[in-house]
Order: C-alpha cells, then sequence, then structure tokens
C-alpha cells in the first residue's frame, strides 16, 4: 500500500490538463466513486489496527495533495481558456467604464458664466488670499465693521496688513477697477471663505459669482434688466424678478433680489416659504467712494455690481435642502446630475 500511495504521489506531481473535461477525468480517476485515491481507503479498512495511524496519515495526505492539484489544474485552465486558446468570445460585452459626472456646482457656475458671457461680460479672476484693502478697505467698509471681525474672516497672517482668506468675490472688482481700461464688464467666479459653522444652510467655503459694469451713464435700469435677463435665461423664461431695498458698504443704492418661485410660479409653497419669492443675489450702483478708491472718476463713470451664492442658485434650480450636499461627495447625490449634464 506504500508503494501505492508513493507512486500516486508521484503521478499526481506531474499532472498536466489542457481543457476543463481534462481536470474533470483526472477528478474521477482518482477522488471518483471508483478512483485510485477511493479504492485505497477501501483497502484501508483491511489493514492491520497497528499499521492505521500510519497508512491513515499517508493516506489523508494524498487526497489532499489530490484535491489541491486538481483544484490549481482547474483555476489554471480557467485563467487560460478563451484568450490563447482561439475561443475569444469578441461578441462579449465589454466591462461598463463608468464615467463620473460633473459637480452641481461646477455645471451651475458654467451655465452662469454661459449667460452672462452671451451678454457680452468677460470672466475675471482673482487670488483666493487676499489682503484687507482688497475685501474690505477699497470696498468701503468702516474700520469697525462687524464683516472684519475674526468671528467672520479667517485670517492668514497677523500684524499692520494681514493677509485673510477672501470672504467674497467683491474683492476682484477692485483688482479688475485697478488694472483694466474702462470700460469694464466682467463675471467673476470663485471660491469664498467664512468662519462659520457648518449646517444645512451655511458652510464655511462656498462659491460666488461677482459681476461689475462700469462706463458712462451706467444706470440702475441697466442693472434691473441685466438681472431680469440673467433670471429668465437661469430658471425659465416666465421667471420675474423683484428688488427690495438693502445695504451694502459698497453700493448706493443696494438691493436684494427675488426671483419668482419656479415651483409654485408665484402662488406660495414650501419652498418659498408661501410668499412666491426666492432670495437670489444682492447688487446695487457701485457706490463713488468705491470708484475713487480705485482711481475712477465718478463724476464721469457709474457702474453697477451683483453679487451671488452658486450654491444658492443651484439648491433653488435642482431643490437641494441641504448644503452640505455640495461638499460630501456622496456618489449617489452626484449622479442625480448625470441627466443636466
Ligand atoms: N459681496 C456680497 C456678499 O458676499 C454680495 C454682493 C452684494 C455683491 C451686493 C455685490 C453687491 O457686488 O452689489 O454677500
Amino acid at each position: 500500500m506504500k508503494e501505492q500511495i508513493e507512486e500516486l504521489l508521484e503521478e499526481i506531481k506531474d499532472l498536466k490538463a489542457e481543457t476543463i473535461q481534462d481536470v474533470e477525468n483526472i477528478r474521477i480517476r482518482l477522488l471518483g466513486k471508483k478512483g485510485s485515491v477511493t479504492r485505497l481507503f477501501a483497502d484501508f479498512r483491511e489493514i492491520l489496527p497497528e499499521q492505521k495511524k500510519e497508512f491513515g496519515k499517508m493516506l489523508n495526505h494524498l487526497k489532499t495533495e489530490a484535491a489541491e492539484k486538481i483544484e490549481e489544474l482547474r483555476s489554471s485552465v480557467e485563467e487560460h481558456s478563451g484568450d490563447d486558446k482561439g475561443n475569444l468570445d469578441l461578441t462579449r460585452p465589454g466591462d461598463e467604464f463608468e464615467l463620473g459626472t460633473r459637480h452641481p456646482i461646477s455645471i451651475t457656475r458654467e451655465e452662469i458664466i454661459s449667460i452672462f458671457t452671451r451678454f457680452g461680460y468677460g470672466v475675471a479672476e482673482g487670488p483666493e488670499i487676499e489682503d484687507d484693502w482688497h475685501v474690505f478697505g477699497a470696498l468701503n467698509f468702516p474700520p469697525e465693521h462687524p464683516a472684519r471681525d475674526m468671528q467672520d474672516t479667517f485670517f492668514i497672517s497677523q500684524g499692520e496688513d494681514p493677509l485673510l482668506l477672501r470672504t467674497h468675490t467683491s474683492s476682484v472688482q477692485i483688482r479688475a477697477m485697478e488694472k483694466m481700461k474702462l470700460p469694464i464688464r466682467i463675471i467673476c467666479p470663485g471660491r469664498v471663505f467664512r468662519n462659520e459653522a457648518i449646517s444645512a444652510r451655511a458652510h464655511c467655503i462656498f462659491h460666488q459669482v461677482e459681476g461689475l459694469y462700469i462706463d458712462k451713464n451706467v444706470t440702475f435700469a441697466d442693472l434691473k434688466q441685466a438681472l431680469a435677463s440673467f433670471a429668465k435665461e437661469m430658471f425659465g423664461d416666465d421667471t420675474r424678478i423683484r428688488m427690495r431695498p438693502s445695504y451694502f458698504p459698497f453700493t448706493e443704492p443696494s438691493a436684494e433680489v427675488d426671483v419668482s418661485c419656479n415651483l409654485c410660479h408665484g402662488k406660495g409653497c414650501n419652498v418659498c416659504k408661501g410668499t412666491g419669492w426666492l432670495e437670489i443675489l444682492g447688487c446695487g450702483m457701485v457706490d463713488p467712494n468705491v470708484l475713487e478708491a480705485s482711481g475712477i472718476d465718478p463724476k464721469e463713470y457709474s457702474g453697477f455690481a451683483f453679487g451671488m451664492g452658486i450654491e444658492r442658485i443651484a439648491m433653488l434650480k435642482w431643490q437641494v435642502n441641504d448644503l452640505r450636499h455640495y461638499f460630501e461627495n456622496d456618489v449617489r447625490f452626484l449622479r442625480e446630475f448625470e441627466k443636466v449634464i
């Protein structure tokens, strides 16, 4: 019996198979009902009790070797089947390649840019790390204005002229007025930073688009016209706007702009909280102090400015009720925008 076991072990080592059928034949030959290994187990019953221990061990070893070899042959045949064996299935559908989607904030930003470039606006950018002058001083913020406070602004250096993360894209207005030739007609999309606790309605990082138009004889009527046209392009042809008086240090007069609710068309629903209107942006005529601070003569030139939050516009457009969705990158949320692209 010992010899038979050893012979079989040798044979197993050299076994080869080309097809799954070969592997199956080997399995039957060794481990099938009448297989050689199975037969040895039958013979084992006749063995003298004192030899059982030794042969038992050898037989178990043989069985494991046989089973392992068969598995090894099976996986190697499976791995190689189909390619160099000439049975490659060219009709088999390919593995699906999952395309990513554009982020809703990018989609909205691109749409805003596309609308305003059609109106003749250029796109300007400015730094995210700014100084006090461009974020506050030149924009007519009084020295003690609360927006300058540590509570709202992330400072990244201290001292006389500290560096900070811009809290709004209005800073790009100043940079544009400093270096561009008049007339100026630009929008400035970008990221802004505020020291706010994160919630469904606030985040410490978000995106804005600033708009600026400076020329001779620019009036409030021009501002209203530009924003009404924008609202129609963005939210649909039947969208109306209304302006409410407001205050910003850098515009005079200032207004906040609402669009008619695109869900209930002004009737009142829970998105517009029954008012029929949704707030989308702040705007106004550029304050003469701001023009002067950037070296533009307010007697000769006038202009308007506006600023909107991209998250806010996207929320209204797609009824997203929690700002945090935009930053968590949950693919279930992002996939919702596959159809929009
Ligand atoms: N900078 C303002 C903010 O962050 C938005 C804004 C309001 C911009 C009125 C403007 C404007 O240009 O005229 O809240």
